[in-house]
């Protein structure tokens, strides 16, 4: 292919360098070295004469944003297996082909999830930052003592690719497995997870509760007040999902009455700019959002979504096509 025939592909944010180095062989990227969170005005401005664009999560192509793409753009191509930031019938009705990146990331994000699973039953936290305080003075039988992980139940809410790998990750602590999703898996998949149709049935088994359900109008809020309150006294909620799916006053009420003994959370409904209730919470586990955020998972997030868009200019259905 020519260069002057190379598709131009507008990359909102900065990208591992092979994934760049791609970029560069194969197409005309306007690429962002310097990592600027581009406003809606920045992003149209830039995509002007753009055929793909390759956003990520902090992107939001609302329909406002998407009926002021330019005419020749063919595909949004995500740098996420989460698609919530696009609207994706308003991308449909302009016949926009919208791509994400699943599977890749699954072992990347089950690790977070064990990491703030973790970190929330053992007080990790707190630990770290007495000692960082120079406030660590003595060891008693009393001192810093959390929740034992090994031989508990835990939940999964989500049995996707993330779910069934947090689960198998989960068994290495003896950990018993329920879970709810929209379908039973196989036995093979399952492998002896016990099934729950409703979370009416599930979250009263959770001594640890993990959610790894997509954020969709379904599932805003899905863990309220009343969910909560199903969940064994003393419970452990871990999200590495989307912030949207808790209601997160209620589980700032649960945590502060004790109702919870914790939560690990990587993702919030506001990030970056949490609720500071967060922050002020003695009993959480907190990290910036880095599921994914690892060098292999990273570079093999850009590779599918230069699969996808490959695929699109090819002429052929991307293999992660959304809509
Ligand atoms: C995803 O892929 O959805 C991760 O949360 C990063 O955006």
């Amino acid at each position: 292919m020519s260069a002057a025939r190379k598709p131009e592909v507008l990359v909102s944010r900065k990208l591992p360098p092979a994934v760049e180095a791609r970029l560069l062989r194969d197409y005309r990227p306007l690429l962002n070295p310097e990592d600027r969170l581009y406003t809606a005005e920045e992003l149209l401005a830039r995509a002007k004469s753009a055929d793909a664009l390759l956003i990520c999560h902090t992107e939001h192509l609302d329909a406002d944003l998407i009926a002021r793409l330019p005419p020749q753009l063919r595909v949004i191509a995500n740098f996420s297996v989460g698609v919530d930031h696009v609207d994706l019938a308003a991308a449909a009705a302009r016949g926009l082909i919208v791509t994400n990146t699943p599977d890749v990331l699954a072992d990347a994000t089950a690790e977070v999830t064990l990491l703030c699973l973790l970190g929330a039953a053992r007080r990790a936290s707190e630990g770290e930052r007495l000692i960082r305080a120079g406030q660590w003075h003595s060891w008693s039988p009393a001192f810093m003592v959390g929740t034992q992980v090994t031989g508990k139940r835990l939940g999964i809410i989500g049995m996707g690719r993330v779910g069934q790998v947090t689960a198998r990750r989960a068994r290495g602590f003896d950990m018993q497995i329920h879970y709810c999703n929209r379908r039973r898996l196989p036995p093979e998949l399952e492998a002896n997870a016990i099934y729950h149709p409703t979370l009416e049935s599930l979250l009263p088994q959770c001594e640890f509760l993990a959610l790894h359900c997509p954020a969709t109008p379904d599932t805003d809020g899905l863990l309220n007040a009343e969910r909560i309150a199903l969940l064994p006294d003393g419970a452990i909620v871990v999200n590495t999902a989307r912030g949207s799916v808790v209601d997160e006053p209620a589980l700032l009420a649960a945590l502060r009455s004790g109702k919870l003994a914790a939560a690990g959370l990587d993702v919030y409904r506001n990030e970056p700019a949490i609720d500071p209730a967060f922050i002020d919470s003695r009993n959480t586990f907190l990290l910036p959002h880095i599921g994914s955020a690892t060098r292999e998972t990273r570079d093999a997030m850009g590779f599918r979504a230069l699969d996808n868009l490959d695929a699109v200019f090819a002429g052929a259905d991307p293999r992660d096509k959304v809509v």
